[in-house]
């Protein structure tokens, strides 16, 4: 064997192999891509037969799986071969997409559906690296490559990839994907939620092209506290990460430095300068920002700023400020199904700027990164949440541990977005010892990941000193978060509009607050009495009396109502009037705006003007 074929496969055979176990790699989009977005082939399969033989023994456990497993992608040897699938021959479905929106067939399915998808490669460098990368998967994802298993991913909302650089040939590659979307107790979320269990390859798939030894995470912003120090923490992955030179370059600021990796390789940095123009709502000033190596150049748009808390208020960039807000689910205003395009993120987010908006709460999972980098360019800061909703298994171990894989994912794949100002850990919790620990070791993971963020959840509210009409937040876990936020319903599932009138509230906590949901139902073109349920007169009577009611809170620091959009729940099922949509939206599902939308619209654009008199 010749020296140079030796050095080739010593390099394939010793290369270090990153999969989803091994972290993300950062900032896909401004990478060397090629999209398999459009047309898979897919197979139902609620007996999971393409994965199980008939003794329940999963294919993929077998020393050579038979035809009989759909990630085989077999054919028929001959006439009288036995092979009872076939993608080529099988309906095809758009990726990325939700099933339950395309076919009609599967609208309320939960279960596994099977994706195909054929491929050839030409490698551009003898010693690049390749990985598949998927935007999300909701819920369970098992992946082969041309047969041989990648890997597997748990959660329905955060990014992961695969390295296939030895997998891969120049021809004829099949993709499969086995994603499964079936609730599970020990799930995060878990059987419960109220939205629709939009099940797929919900986003993006692409194939990511990476130099041998190349910048896989990095994580640059402001020092807390000190906005004219940019501080940044660089990670290399390769065969030669350790003693790699990285230039961080940022032109504008005149920045150009250089640092060079540790034997894990990793650096970090600490740079000044007077000129940074701060990242604001106001001015949502993005920096270009280049590293480079002796492998390869990689870009990002990252703006700076910092967000603390002092006592009851917020402090963006060392100011107060007031969260005027609105809470989203991530489905599109398009086509309604689940939302993963730019051009959805960017209806969306316009329709949060035409509400007088300067904060989106992104509910109740991580959105697609479009959201996010679209926050960051217009200007809408975000609080960013994992699915860890209601009844959550809180003392089951391997619940925490997809509990917090999910945050870490969230937390890698945004870290590098200014917009982003809270990381929220769970949503309306029922307050148990577990619970409590089981939260607070997330909020400690966030921490550590990212100490320069918010931390915070929608925490339970109760009655002050046992009197009804006060209430207060007495939720053991406010003792943890940065920022109080709870979600109240008086006069919708509490009393009536009036009786926001009656309710006072006692903060005793020195830290902001955030009513991070209150709303009504309405169907959008139903009028009558304001007392009338559904009709946009009680819908607007309720936002009335509520932003009169929190405007008596001490050191309320904002809000995000619930919702921007109607939106698709199992739960909802009134006749002529929900049928199957959860009808809190301030617009509807056709994009109709209600009446409330232009009581919260004034509300903001008072704020606004107070804000910019100060
Ligand atoms: C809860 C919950 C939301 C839900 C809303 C509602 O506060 O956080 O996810 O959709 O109430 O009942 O409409």
């Amino acid at each position: 064997m010749n020296n140079t074929l030796f050095f080739v496969l010593a390099v394939l055979l010793c290369r270090p192999v990153l999969n989803a176990q091994d972290g993300l790699i950062s900032n896909v989009c401004n990478r060397h891509t090629t999209g398999l977005s459009g047309s898979w082939q897919y197979i139902v399969d609620p007996y999971e037969n393409g994965y199980y033989n008939y003794r329940w023994e999963p294919f993929d456990q077998m020393e050579r799986p038979g035809k009989e497993a759909f990630f085989m992608n077999a054919k028929p040897d001959s006439p009288s071969d036995l092979v009872e699938y076939d993608f080529d021959r099988s309906d095809s479905i758009r990726v990325p997409g939700d099933w339950n929106t395309q076919k009609e067939k599967l609208f309320y399915y939960e279960g596994t559906v099977w994706y195909k998808k054929s491929f050839s490669y030409s490698k551009e460098k003898a010693f690049n690296r390749l990985f598949v990368y998927f935007g999300a998967a909701n819920y369970r994802a098992e992946v082969y490559l041309n047969g041989k298993k990648l890997g597997t991913h748990t959660g329905g909302f955060t990014p992961f990839c695969f390295e296939i650089t030895g997998l891969v040939r120049e021809k004829d590659n099949y993709l499969v994907v086995k994603v499964d979307n079936r609730r599970l107790r020990e799930g995060v979320p878990t059987l419960n939620t109220d939205w629709w269990n939009y099940g797929g390859l919900t986003r993006e798939v692409k194939l990511v092209e990476t130099a041998e030894n190349f910048i896989q995470d990095y994580f640059i912003r402001l020092h807390s506290g000190d906005p004219a120090r940019i501080a940044g923490t660089i990670v290399i992955n390769g065969p030669e990460a350790a003693g790699q030179t990285v230039r961080i370059s940022i032109p504008e600021l005149g920045i150009s430095t250089e640092v060079v990796t540790d034997r894990a390789g990793r650096a970090g940095f600490d740079i000044r300068s007077e000129k940074i123009r701060p990242w604001s709502p106001e001015d949502p000033y993005l920096y270009e920002v280049i590293l480079e190596t002796r492998e390869e150049r990689l870009a990002d748009r990252i703006g700076f700023r910092t967000i603390e808390t002092e006592g009851r208020s917020i402090l963006l960039n060392g100011r107060p400020v007031f969260l005027r807000g609105i809470s989203i689910h991530e489905e599109s205003p398009l086509w309604g199904g689940r939302a993963w395009s730019e051009e959805d993120a960017r209806q969306l987010l316009m329709w949060a700027k035409e509400l007088g908006c300067n904060f989106v709460r992104l509910a109740h999972y991580p959105h697609n990164e479009h959201m996010v980098r679209l926050a960051d360019e217009m200007g809408l800061m975000v609080w960013a949440e994992i699915p860890v909703y209601w009844t959550i298994l809180w003392d089951n171990e391997e619940t925490y541990r997809n509990a917090e894989n999910q945050l870490s994912e969230m937390i890698t794949r945004d870290r590098n977005r200014a917009s982003v100002i809270i990381w929220s850990v769970a949503n309306e919790t029922p307050v148990s010892e577990a619970r409590n620990r089981f939260l607070t070791r997330l909020a400690g993971k966030a921490r550590e990941l990212d100490p320069t963020r918010l931390i915070s959840a929608a925490l339970e509210q109760s009655a002050y000193r046992g009197k009804p009409d006060v209430r207060t937040i007495h939720d053991p876990f406010a003792g943890v978060v940065d920022v109080l936020s709870f979600n109240q319903y008086i006069g919708w599932y509490d009393g009536l509009p009036d009786k926001c009138r009656r309710i006072s509230w006692v903060i005793e906590q020195d830290k902001p607050v955030l009513i991070s949901e209150f709303g009504a139902g309405a169907k959008q073109g139903l009028h009558g009495d304001k007392t009338a349920r559904w009709t946009e007169e009680y819908q607007e009577y309720l936002y009335e009396e509520t932003l009169n009611m929190i405007g008596r809170i001490d050191g309320l620091q904002g809000c995000s109502p619930w919702i921007l959009k109607d939106f698709r729940s199992p739960r909802r099922v009134l006749p002529g009037i929900q049928d199957g949509w959860n009808r809190k939206g301030l617009i509807s599902e056709e994009g109709k705006k209600k009446k409330a939308f232009y009581v919260l619209q004034e509300f903001y654009m008072e704020k606004a003007r107070d804000a910019a008199k100060n």
